[in-house]
C-alpha cells in the first residue's frame, strides 16, 4: 500500500531572471514500511525535493506543478495551518545538523518533552516521563539525571539521537531523514544508523533517506531512487542497485565507493562537474559527463524507462526512440 506518492513535481527557484529547476518532474512512491533512498550529488535537488514533500519551499523558490499525494490526500493544495498539524505529526524530519533545529537555551528534555506534549495533548507529568523513555529508546543512558542539560552538552552523535527522539515522540508514519549521519565520525555514524534501524522496524515507519552515501543505502534502504540535476535518472530496489545498475551515472557513483580489496589509494570520481543551472544541456543532463555518450544523448531528454521488473531507468542506451 502506498503511503506517499509524489508525481510530476517541479520546484522551481528563480534567480536574476534565472529559472533553477531544482526537481523537476520528478515522481515515485513509498509503500508503507518501506525505506526509499534519494541518493546523486551535491545540486541534484534531494533536499529540494523533501523540503516541497514538507511543504516548506520559501521564495525564491515555488512548486509550480506536481502532486504530493499523502495517503491518498494532495498535500500541495493543503494551507499552512494544515500542514503544521502534519508536520512533526504525521511527517517529521531530521536534518544534518541538530544545532539548527535545537533550541541551545532550552534543556534537552524539556525539548523532547514540548514535541510530545504539542502531538499527544497529554499531561505534562506524563510527558516529561515520556520524554525520558524516548532519551533512554536512543540510546542516552541514565535519562532522568540528563533530562536537564543544555545540547551544547552533548556530543554530535548524541544530540543526532536527541533528534531522533523528537521526531519520533509523535510516531510519524513518515519519517524523512535528510543526510541523518553526515556530519558524524564514522563509527558513531554506525551506531545511529543502526538506531535507526531499529526504530524503523519497532514503528513500521516509512522512510524516504537522503544520502550521498552508498553504504548508507546498503545498509538502511528497500528501494532505491538516483537523481541528476532535478531527474529521476534510475529507480530499483537495493540488490538491483548493487548487482545490476544500468545508468552510466550510477555507475559512476557505484565506482566511487571506496573498496577495501583495491590496491590504489585513488579514488575514482566521475569526471567533469555537475553542469550550472543555466548550462544543462539540451539532451540528457549526464550527457557532458557520461562515458558512454551517444549522438542522440545530447539532442533530446530520455525518458524514464522500465527495462525490467522493479528496475526503471532514464538513458538512451536501454529507451529506443520508438519507445517501449
Ligand atoms: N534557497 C535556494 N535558493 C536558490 N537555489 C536553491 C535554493 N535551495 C536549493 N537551490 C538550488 O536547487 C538545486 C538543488 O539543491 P538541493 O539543496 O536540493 O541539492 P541536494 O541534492 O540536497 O545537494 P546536497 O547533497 O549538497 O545537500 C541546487 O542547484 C541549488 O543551488
Ligand atoms: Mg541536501
Amino acid at each position: 500500500m502506498s503511503l506517499l506518492k509524489v508525481k510530476d513535481l517541479k520546484t522551481y527557484f528563480s534567480i536574476d531572471k534565472e529559472l533553477i529547476p531544482a526537481a523537476d518532474g520528478v515522481g515515485f512512491e513509498i509503500n508503507k514500511g518501506e525505506v526509499i533512498a534519494l541518493v546523486g550529488e551535491s545540486g541534484s535537488g534531494k533536499s529540494v525535493t523533501a523540503l516541497s514533500i514538507m511543504k516548506l519551499i520559501r521564495e525564491p523558490g515555488k512548486i509550480v506543478a506536481g502532486e504530493v499525494l499523502f495517503n491518498e490526500e494532495n498535500l500541495i493544495n493543503k494551507t499552512e495551518k494544515e500542514m503544521c498539524n502534519i508536520r512533526g505529526n504525521k511527517i517529521s524530519m531530521i536534518y544534518q545538523d541538530p544545532m539548527s533545529t535545537l533550541n541551545p537555551m532550552i534543556p534537552i528534555g524539556d525539548q523532547i518533552k514540548e514535541a510530545i506534549v504539542i502531538h499527544q495533548r497529554i499531561k505534562k507529568a506524563e510527558a516529561k516521563k515520556q520524554a525520558i523513555k524516548m532519551m533512554e529508546l536512543v540510546g542516552i543512558p541514565d535519562g532522568a539525571r540528563r533530562y536537564n542539560d543544555y545540547p551544547s552538552q552533548f556530543s554530535g552523535g548524541m544530540r543526532q539521537r536527541i533528534m531522533i527522539a523528537m521526531a519520533l515522540a509523535c510516531g510519524p508514519q513518515l519519517l524523512i531523514a535528510d543526510e541523518p549521519t553526515t556530519a558524524l565520525d564514522v563509527t558513531v555514524q554506525a551506531e545511529v544508523l543502526e538506531l535507526l534501524r531499529n526504530l524503523i522496524k519497532e514503528y513500521n515507519m516509512s522512510v524516504l533517506l537522503i544520502t550521498h552515501d552508498l553504504g548508507v543505502v546498503a545498509e538502511m534502504a528497500d528501494r532505491v531512487c538516483v537523481m541528476y540535476c532535478g531527474k529521476i535518472m534510475e529507480e530499483t530496489n537495493k540488490n538491483n542497485l548493487f548487482r545490476n545498475p544500468l545508468n552510466p551515472y550510477t555507475k559512476g557513483l557505484m565506482k566511487c565507493i571506496p573498496r577495501t580489496d583495491d590496491q590504489t589509494d585513488v579514488l575514482y570520481t566521475i569526471g567533469g562537474n555537475v553542469p550550472h543551472t543555466s548550462d544543462y544541456p539540451k539532451g540528457c543532463r549526464f550527457s557532458t559527463r557520461c562515458a558512454e555518450v551517444m549522438e542522440i544523448c545530447r539532442e533530446e531528454m530520455p525518458s524514464l524507462t522500465q527495462v525490467e521488473e522493479n528496475h526503471l531507468v532514464r538513458c538512451w542506451l536501454y529507451n529506443q526512440r520508438e519507445g517501449r
